[in-house]
């Protein structure tokens, strides 16, 4: 399969642009009770009645923690260059705190060999929602003392990790930690309508973020840490003021209560206006904290909104039964398996924005792909719709690398089927198809298509 890119694509790309994937460690390693893992609020959330959509949950996934040497292997098969994973907390600390189980921190070392042995560089996720059960069960992210167990955690893992591990991210995407676990009630732990728990925790794993930072830069690693949001660009219907103050609102509510804090070191005072008053738990010495400086930004991009002022059509947004002040009026023709809009300009508008407004700080897309429902048919899967979706994308980023942001790489989400949350095993993310019937893996036209893109990249940056 030819590469579809012309020259002029690869040349607007650093020459050392990192062609990745990425995972994470509940929906994907399995082996819940094995080696000593201790539960996380996933295996409670997801063994509870109702949760997840087709009543499975991440006992199993597609047991990489057996098969991770074959899957490296097929990483390898597939050109991969750099590959994003998560470790699970858990299984570093089965109730969080105190005592390390060495047998959990022994499969992130072979993990890391393995990847490095396949010419494979890591990039390692210390938080990808599956909180500790024992922590849940004293205050989760609502108490503060989960924000330094975070980074007593995270100090193990540098030590362990540090000198083969060269980038890492804190936390993958606190909105969803706060607003999907403790508003909306879609994730783990299941809070639903508590503002002041939707606050706090995303205060908590902020403010866990820059202590985690602090640890980083004790350790002596040489190395880089950041952080990966996901961020939704929002344009107003119409130029009217209502609309605007809408996608205002919309903006705070899905990217500036993350990146203000991080980048100007304050909250934005419109969260008030969605949330009400910031509680008493938001210690305003903790933004010094929040905001330490660090060596990468990591952009999680799936999707965009157009929002009017909620009232126009009398259908608010709801979340959960928040009404949010705006009506979504995104245009529904291009939708991914998700029913989520796509249109990869708007991905080339919050590169740029971020760069104009908030850092010029290198950039990773850590997490770009689609759900499409494509099955093997005589052993290949015929996915168009990613490949055309990936294609797309990756323009959108070289598109604003010539405009200026420093985007460093790019990992598609993601390399296999896995446990999509409260979907289940229902949406399939993957460049890989998994069988979970026999566990079996099929690479997917987009996965060939996209090795074939890393070796035209290769061959080009090579000279
Ligand atoms: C992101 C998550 C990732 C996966 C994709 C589809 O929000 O980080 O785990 O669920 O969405």
């Amino acid at each position: 399969m030819d590469s579809p890119f012309d020259r002029a694509f690869y040349n607007a790309l650093p020459k050392d642009f990192h062609w990745g994937t990425a995972t994470s460690a509940y929906q994907i390693e399995g082996a819940a009770a094995v080696g000593g893992r201790g539960p996380s609020i996933w295996d409670v959330f997801s063994h509870t009645e109702g949760k997840v959509r087709d009543r499975s949950n991440g006992d199993v996934a597609c047991d990489h923690y057996h098969r991770y040497a074959a899957d490296i292997q097929l990483m390898k098969d597939l050109d991969l260059e750099h590959y994003r994973f998560s470790l699970s907390w858990s299984r570093v600390r089965p109730s969080g705190r105190g005592n390390v189980n060495e047998e959990g921190l022994d499969f992130y070392d072979r993990l890391v060999d393995e990847l490095l042995a396949a010419g494979i560089t890591p990039f390692a996720t210390l938080y990808h929602w599956d909180l500790p059960q024992a922590l849940q069960e004293a205050g989760g992210w609502e108490n503060r003392d989960t924000a330094f167990h975070f980074a007593d955690h995270a100090e193990v893992v540098f030590r362990r990790l540090g000198d083969r591990v060269k980038q890492f991210v804190t936390h993958n995407e606190p909105w969803c930690v706060s607003v999907l676990g403790h508003y909306i009630g879609e994730h783990a732990p299941g809070k639903r309508l508590d503002a002041a728990a939707t606050l706090t925790s995303a205060h908590h794993v902020l403010l866990s973020h820059g202590l985690a930072v602090d640890a980083f830069r004790a350790s002596g690693v040489e190395g880089e840490i950041g952080i990966t949001l996901n961020l939704l660009p929002v344009y107003p219907a119409t130029q009217s003021p209502e609309d605007l103050r809408a996608a205002r609102l919309h903006d705070v509510f899905s990217n500036a209560w993350f990146l203000d804090p991080l980048f100007k070191g304050a909250y934005p005072p419109e969260l008030e206006d969605l949330f009400g008053p910031m509680p008493r738990e938001v210690r305003p010495d903790d933004l010094a904290v929040i905001s330490r400086p660090i060596d990468l930004l990591g952009v999680n991009f799936y999707s965009y909104n157009v929002v009017e002022r909620a009232g126009n059509a009398g259908n608010a947004e709801r979340s959960g039964e928040l009404i949010l002040p705006w009506n979504s009026v995104a245009p529904e023709e291009r939708v991914t398996d998700m029913g989520w809009p796509v249109s990869a300009p708007t991905l080339t508008d919050m590169l740029l924005r971020l760069d104009r407004e908030y850092t010029k700080l290198p950039i990773y897309i850590t997490e770009n792909g689609a759900a499409y429902e494509d099955q093997p048919e005589d052993g290949q899967v015929h996915d168009a719709d990613r490949i055309a979706y990936v294609k797309d994308h990756l323009e959108a980023v070289a598109k604003a690398i010539l405009g200026g942001v420093d985007v460093r790489g790019y990992y598609l989400w993601s390399f296999m089927d896995n446990f999509e949350w409260a979907w289940g095993y229902t949406k399939r993310f993957g460049m890989v198809y998994t069988d979970y019937a026999t566990l079996a893996r099929i690479p997917k036209d987009s996965a060939l298509w996209y090795a074939a893109v890393i070796r035209a990249a290769r061959a080009v940056a090579q000279g």
